[in-house]
């Protein structure tokens, strides 16, 4: 099985093309030098050239704060590039799936969000990656959506970088503590997206419509940074003496995050028996990457 990934330079493109093979896939990733997803052309010369069974859109604009300055570059990516790809696969005949996020929400809810929920964003980038959803259902009926949350891996920026670095940095750190998600571990998630198109290509089971893929259990921010730094103990000993749970008014962004964005992922585990990975285990994973790729200290 030949598959395409797109946005393979990202953190989850990455990870996908690293595990591919242990699926019996052999994946081919194309990164955003080599084709802006934006562009018909480019696309469109990418299939014309290369020979695939399958796609899986990883590719985004992910910077949450920036979008809400620069609305006309996330939605160029996120709402027209999503169609694109999504028109060109369907021209093709090839399964998609399209990855997408839990800030399509508005974060009311004192549930696990449902894949058949309402969609509400409250930020541009929620809104982009919302309206790229629907187009990509709309051009291409048969693909499938597959919205996950709190992503971190070995490439990439992320919280748990980030939160190592400040550990050894400062000696306080404050940290929100009333937003509460899924911290997901791009590992897990390109096993299960890896397991979908898998699945779908050899007719066993055809991923269709809109899933919920995230790590468990829930957590809020502050007990994900606590973890992360309890954790990272064992390779050296940080800096940080006071680790504080700050409401989210006390750490204002120019974004609005959903308080409350927890995914209830059942019909991937009814349908693909995938169940959600642990996000502790890949924030281990991480840990033993980061250090052992800086010698130590970060
Ligand atoms: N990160 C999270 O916490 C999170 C949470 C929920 C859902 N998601 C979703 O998960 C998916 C993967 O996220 P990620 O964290 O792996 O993102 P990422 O690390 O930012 O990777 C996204 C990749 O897309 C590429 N890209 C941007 N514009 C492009 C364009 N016009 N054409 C082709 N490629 C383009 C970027 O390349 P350049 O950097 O060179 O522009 C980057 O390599 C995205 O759909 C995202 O919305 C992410």
């Amino acid at each position: 099985m030949r598959l395409l990934v797109l946005g393979a330079g990202g953190q989850l493109g990455c990870d996908i093309l690293a595990r591919a093979e242990g699926h019996g896939v052999v994946a081919e990733g194309v990164g955003h030098a080599q084709c802006d997803i934006a562009l018909v052309s480019q696309v469109r010369e990418l299939f014309d050239t290369g020979s695939y069974d399958a796609v899986i859109n990883a590719a985004a604009y992910t910077k949450v704060d920036l979008a809400e300055a620069d609305e006309e570059l996330a939605d160029r990516v996120n709402r027209v590039g999503a169609g694109v790809v999504a028109d060109q696969c369907r021209a093709n005949g090839l399964p998609l799936l399209h990855v997408s996020t839990d800030y399509v929400f508005d974060g009311n809810a004192t549930e696990p969000y449902s894949h058949l929920a309402e969609v509400s964003p409250q930020s541009v980038y929620g809104n982009t990656k919302a309206e790229g959803e629907r187009l990509v259902l709309e051009m291409h009926p048969d693909a499938a959506v597959v919205r996950t949350s709190w992503l971190f891996g070995e490439h990439g920026p992320n919280f748990v970088k980030t939160m190592v670095r400040l550990a050894f940095e400062r000696e306080t750190l404050r940290v929100v503590n009333d937003q509460v998600g899924c911290p997901t571990w791009t590992g897990g998630l390109a096993d299960a997206l890896l397991t979908m198109v898998t699945k779908t290509v050899s007719e066993d089971v055809k991923a269709r419509g809109i899933y919920h893929y995230c790590g468990a259990p829930q957590s809020s921010w502050f007990e994900f940074a606590r973890y992360i730094i309890d954790e990272a103990r064992q390779y050296d000993e940080p800096k940080v003496r006071e680790l504080l749970p700050i409401p989210t008014e006390e750490y204002p962004t120019p974004a609005t995050r959903p308080m409350y964005s927890v995914l209830d992922c059942s019909r991937l585990e009814k349908e693909f028996g995938v169940v959600p990975g642990d996000w502790r285990y890949g924030v281990r994973q991480v840990l033993k990457a980061e250090f052992s790729r800086l010698g130590g200290r970060p």
